[in-house]
């Protein structure tokens, strides 16, 4: 069988993408596959053909990769693809979408309001900003729901902070989404499978700078993956099992990673849900992997069978 990684592609992703897909294109090799790196550009469709390949390996994130669009592709092309398909991946691309099909199965996510890039202007923004304080007390988080690796997020503490907080996931998105901060535990679920997908173990995230951002996403160091995560054992069981509930409700399919912050009483809240996780160096889904005793080449031999189950 001849592999296609695709990796790269135009979102803000595209750096993490890099990595994740030499990352997976090595252990392909390691598996004895045949395998071509396909960075995508516009002429992806003919790229694909001209390399023949039987299968499509997944390793981009975010727009055009992580959202569907690129599986409609595959799909018009007849080409089996790791991960999910079409509309699980649209749909947790964006957080918005992702919201209101946890709300719908009755599944914790924290409160959310919307504010949107066409109606905030000089003359309205005292106003919309005014209104959302009384319905949402701070500290609050605001973000552009269809960014991933912390893009386009920022954190508002006090009342002052609002604007610049819109502004910045503005340039991403027409949309904001702005939520409650849960203050807590953040861990991390990866999902693996199809039909009966189950939850590896846990891990808990401490970012040493602070906040869990793209720099101490990326930066060896500057954030610690601890396992088993400092959480009752029973609190872990129960955010494994949302995670599979997710995992079923969005209807991903092969591997997924579900994001949660656990507050003091032990409520866990689901932050979102990551179709294509990054699988760098640095990346959670490879290091749960290996806490279940499933090496990384081993991880990325799965995918490939639940792609062509
Ligand atoms: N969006 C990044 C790649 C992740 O969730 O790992
Ligand atoms: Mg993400």
């Amino acid at each position: 069988k001849k592999i296609g990684v695709l990796l790269g592609g135009k979102s803000a992703e595209r750096e993490v993408s890099l990595r994740t897909g030499e990352a997976i294109y090595k252990a392909l090799l390691g598996l004895g596959y045949q395998v071509v790196k396909i960075d995508v550009q516009e002429n992806i469709a003919e790229r694909i053909k001209e390399e023949s390949i039987d299968m499509a390996f997944l390793a981009l994130h975010g727009k055009y990769g992580e959202d569907g669009c690129i599986q409609g592709l595959l799909e018009i092309l007849n080409i089996p693809y790791t991960g999910s398909g079409v509309l699980a991946s649209a749909l947790a691309m964006d957080k918005i979408a992702t919201k209101r099909m946890l709300l719908q199965a009755k599944l914790p996510t924290a409160e959310f309001s919307l504010i949107r890039r066409s109606s905030y202007n000089n003359e309205t923004k005292e106003e919309i900003c005014q209104t959302l304080f009384k319905y949402m007390p701070l500290p609050l988080v605001v973000k552009a729901p269809t960014q991933g690796s912390t893009i386009g997020i920022s954190f508002v503490n006090n009342e002052e902070q609002l604007p610049d907080a819109l502004e910045e996931a503005f340039r991403y998105d027409p949309i904001a989404l702005i939520e409650q901060f849960i203050s807590g535990t953040e861990v991390t679920a990866t999902v693996l499978g199809n039909n009966q997908p189950e939850a590896l173990p846990l891990i808990e995230i401490v970012s040493n700078t602070g906040v869990y951002d793209y720099k101490a996403k990326y930066t060896v160091g500057l954030s610690d993956h601890i396992m088993p995560p400092r959480l009752k054992e029973e609190v872990q069981k129960n955010v494994q099992e949302l995670a599979v509930k997710v995992f079923k409700t969005m209807g991903c399919s092969g591997l997924a990673r579900v994001d949660f912050i656990v507050d003091a009483n032990s409520n866990p809240y689901i932050l979102e849900i990551n179709t294509i996780p990054g699988m760098t160096e640095t990346s959670l889904a490879p290091d749960a992997a290996r806490a279940a005793g499933i090496s990384f080449t081993d991880l990325t031999d799965r995918m490939i069978k639940f792609a062509l189950e």
